[in-house]
């Protein structure tokens, strides 16, 4: 079947002014600004205040990304959501964005695909619009990891900041949209990185939240090798599948876990620093949320022109993989 093509219309993003700076986690944990800056290239984070939800945040970045198309809530036909931070098991994050924001004649779901969530829906997206099922779709990444994070964990505490983006999808006018839609999964590797509580296996008990069992957990060292091999696999096979050369990239958008994995991505395809997005420094690792708000920034920042090439790539718990293509 041959697909129609979808494009990005609209971006939003937004993160709570409440910021967690390296030194202040200083006066938290045995770590330093040096240290975390040195390991991962992250400075700050943003933290989302108590009381406010993720549908919270995720509803103000969707407003941004509809005013910023030129559609109103009720023009959308579908939202999907990447997060594993959702406001509860259920109902979904993106029904209560849905009924936030008005987009009253929208379905709505999940993507649980961790950081790679964002990516996943925007391909899922693209795949609806372009077989002429919807016309208009939301994809948002949104998450408060925040409440999720041991403290007292100096090797995860550091990584992971709070923050939404949204973008809409709609039929392309021509060129632009999507070249490529790549997506993996190697379900063998998930507790490498994942939050043992809180679901079927592990109701919440007095005991399990005295383990910290409903924070993240992870192999570092591992996660990274991983990361570092899965996310220039994904680059490749979505430069593949596009038909386009690594030199023909205008700008790399890579989820922002750790910029020793970033840079590596970097490296392998010959990019210059110039054509690499980075804000992991302000924002750490937001996970599903760091892909839309760095497409955001670039887009505001005139970093992205029309006609660009932009290569966008994903890795994540359980685990996830993704890339790609999209002329702008
Ligand atoms: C977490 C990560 C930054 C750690 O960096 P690393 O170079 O692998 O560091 P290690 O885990 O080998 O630890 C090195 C030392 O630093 C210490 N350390 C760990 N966290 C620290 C912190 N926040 N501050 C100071 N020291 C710390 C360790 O205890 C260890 O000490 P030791 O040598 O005395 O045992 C890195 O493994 C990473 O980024 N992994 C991928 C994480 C990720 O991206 N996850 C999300 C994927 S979507």
């Amino acid at each position: 079947m041959t697909l129609l093509k979808s494009m990005v219309i609209g971006t939003g993003s937004y993160a709570s002014d409440k910021v967690l700076t390296n030194h202040d986690l200083e006066k938290m944990v045995d770590t330093s600004d040096e240290w975390i800056k040195g390991r991962t290239g992250i400075e700050r984070r943003h933290i989302l205040e108590e009381g406010r939800t993720n549908s919270d945040q995720a509803a103000e970045a969707a407003k941004r990304a509809l005013k910023d198309a030129g559609l109103s809530a009720k023009d959308i036909d579908c939202i999907f959501v990447g997060t594993i931070t959702p406001d509860s098991s259920f109902p979904s994050t993106a029904c209560q964005i849905q009924a936030k924001i008005g987009a009253h004649n929208a379905a709505a779901m999940d993507v649980a695909a961790a950081c790679s969530g964002f990516l996943y829906g925007l391909i899922l997206a693209d795949t609806l619009i372009g077989s002429g099922v919807y016309k208009h779709i939301l994809v948002i990444g949104s998450e408060v990891l925040s409440r999720f994070v041991n403290w007292d964990d100096r090797t995860t505490a550091v990584l992971f900041g709070d923050g939404a983006g949204a973008v809409v999808l709609g039929p392309s006018d021509g060129e632009k949209g999507l070249l490529s839609r790549y997506m993996k999964s190697d379900g063998r590797l998930g507790n490498l990185l994942y939050i043992p509580g809180g679901g079927s296996t592990c109701p919440a008990t007095h005991e399990s939240v005295d383990q910290h069992l409903h924070t993240i957990h992870m192999a570092g060292r591992e996660v990274f090798k991983h990361a570092v091999r899965t996310m220039v696999d994904a680059a490749l096979h979505g430069l593949k599948e596009a038909n386009v050369k690594p030199e023909e990239i205008d700008l790399l958008i890579t989820h922002q876990a750790n910029m020793r994995i970033i840079n590596a991505v970097k490296h392998r395809l010959k990019l210059p620093d110039e054509k690499v997005f980075i804000n992991l420094n302000e924002y750490g690792n937001t996970s599903a949320a760091s892909i839309p708000i760095a497409l955001d920034q670039a887009k505001r920042e005139g970093r992205l022109k029309e006609g660009d090439k932009l290569l966008l790539v994903a890795f994540g718990g359980g685990f996830t993989w993704a890339a790609s293509v999209i002329q702008f």
